[in-house]
């Protein structure tokens, strides 16, 4: 099948590389003349693990394309993926400009029959729009189709999760079009579902609220364990086993960040309220987790009021570990504050510091090495579970001015941490200290 896929982002990218490992034609069509260019060598805009070998390996075997040029793009395809940004309006909505572009380009250049796939997340009711603007600016005798099919990548395991993920959702009005896309995703041997167009729309956010919902909550739980004394991490296991309950996305920490979830959930809120609905619930969601965001810093302050001139290393910036997106990482809010208060604040992570540059203060301090951010500072903050934060060496707290770490992701086992000379706070457990001196100043 010959494929456009128009947005060359996180989805674009990997869904245009995907359906070309599996077969098909692709080319991947974006504005940006730089990143095309770079494209077209096997250099991946992200990194994303198994992506960049892919992409060669597909270019060189000439299934995938990338072009700045619309007209050339999809003047060949039959199946257009619109898969560019959707980003977030200042009252929470998502902004449609650029899909609501990309339909106008689709209906002013294509000269015959097309299925127009959108894989952009977009409120209930976009497709209806596109189609309007396709049908309202094609030409006379060219007929195409709308099929909403959304994405349910993870950043850092997306390529893993086109091959292997729980399900495709086939949103459609036309029978023939949606058995198309059926033939097209065949050989991921990814269960297909398919539903109408607004239903497949709503699937998207509605299982976004929820995956939220699931780790606010857990941090709520979190947050009163901390109180109790107990441990979350054993409340979430004995949560899981109930198979009602799953045991995924109940790991407590300090929130989540990333491009999808604090979007789509603002998003969902606003949707429902298009359609006069209080969503009180996932208004709750939000809020929680931008209180968990600063937990890590109310922690800090509690043991030590006064950061002025104090040497904080913060390891992980990114918003979850195998990515570089910094997009509503929790290392904003943190490394925000701690300048704000005056701390002198050393940051170290291994694929994220180059975007971090662009959105953290200018005074933070960056260190490619973690023994190097950690060795003589007075508390050290863990906000990203990346594997080699967790497989460090313990002992190396002990090289800290006072050895106070407060771990915002559970990285350690408190077994192991009592076996070390270190104060330690992590989320929904008990404190870990040999004795524990009042506060620090
Ligand atoms: C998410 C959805 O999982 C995916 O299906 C959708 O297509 C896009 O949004 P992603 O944003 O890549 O994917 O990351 P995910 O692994 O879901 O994590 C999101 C955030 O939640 C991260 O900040 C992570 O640290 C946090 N999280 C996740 C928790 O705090 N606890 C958990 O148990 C799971």
């Amino acid at each position: 099948m010959k494929i456009a896929v128009v947005g060359t982002g996180y989805v674009g990218l990997v869904t245009g590389v995907s359906l070309s490992e599996i077969g098909h034609t692709v080319t991947c069509i974006d504005i940006d003349l730089e990143k095309v260019e770079k494209m077209q060598k096997g250099i991946s805009p992200i990194y994303e693990p198994g992506l960049s070998e892919m992409m060669s390996k597909n270019i060189e075997e000439s299934r995938l394309y990338f072009t700045t040029n619309h007209t050339e793009g999809f003047n060949n395809a039959q199946v257009i993926y619109i898969a560019v940004g959707t980003p977030e309006n200042k009252d929470g909505s998502a902004n449609l400009n650029f899909v609501k572009q990309v339909a106008l380009d689709i209906a002013t250049n294509i000269e015959k029959d097309t299925i127009v796939v959108t894989k952009s997340t977009v409120p209930v009711g976009t497709n209806t729009i596109i189609k309007e603007i396709l049908h309202k600016n094609l030409r006379n005798d060219v007929k195409v189709s709308v099929v909403s099919n959304p994405e349910f990548l993870k950043e850092g395991s997306a390529i893993y999760d086109s091959f292997n993920g729980d399900r495709i959702v086939i949103g459609t009005e036309s029978k023939e079009a949606g058995d198309t896309l059926e033939e097209i995703n065949r050989p991921f041997g990814v269960p297909v579902f398919r539903t109408d167009v607004k239903s497949a729309e709503m699937i998207k956010y509605a299982s976004n609220a929820f995956l939220a919902t699931k780790i606010s909550f857990i941090n709520e739980i979190s947050n009163i364990c901390d109180r109790l004394n107990a441990n979350v991490e054993d409340v979430a296991k004995g949560m899981g086993l109930d198979k009602r309950i799953g045991d995924q996305f109940l790991q407590a920490g300090i929130g989540y960040g990333g491009s999808c979830f604090p979007k789509d959930t603002k998003a969902l809120i606003q949707i429902a309220g298009n359609v006069h609905y209080d969503f009180e619930l996932l208004k709750g969601v939000v809020n929680v987790n931008k209180k968990q965001q600063g937990l890590i810093i109310d922690k800090l302050l509690e043991r030590m009021p006064d950061i002025k001139g104090k040497k904080i290393s913060v390891l992980g910036l990114a918003f979850k570990p195998n990515t570089d997106d910094m997009r509503e990482a929790a290392s904003i809010v943190v490394t925000n504050r701690l300048i704000e208060e005056g701390a002198e604040v050393t940051a170290y992570d291994p694929i994220a510091v180059k975007n971090a540059k662009h959105i953290l203060s200018s005074e933070i301090t960056y260190s490619d090495n973690i023994k190097e951010a950690v060795e003589g500072s007075d508390a050290t903050l863990i906000l990203t579970e990346w594997n080699d934060i967790k497989s460090i060496d313990l002992s190396l707290f002990s090289t800290m001015n006072y050895p106070l770490v407060i771990d915002g992701r559970n990285c350690f086992a408190l077994d192991e941490m009592r076996k070390h000379k270190v104060e330690y706070h992590s989320v929904g457990r008990p404190v870990v200290s040999e004795e524990l001196s009042g506060v620090l100043n």
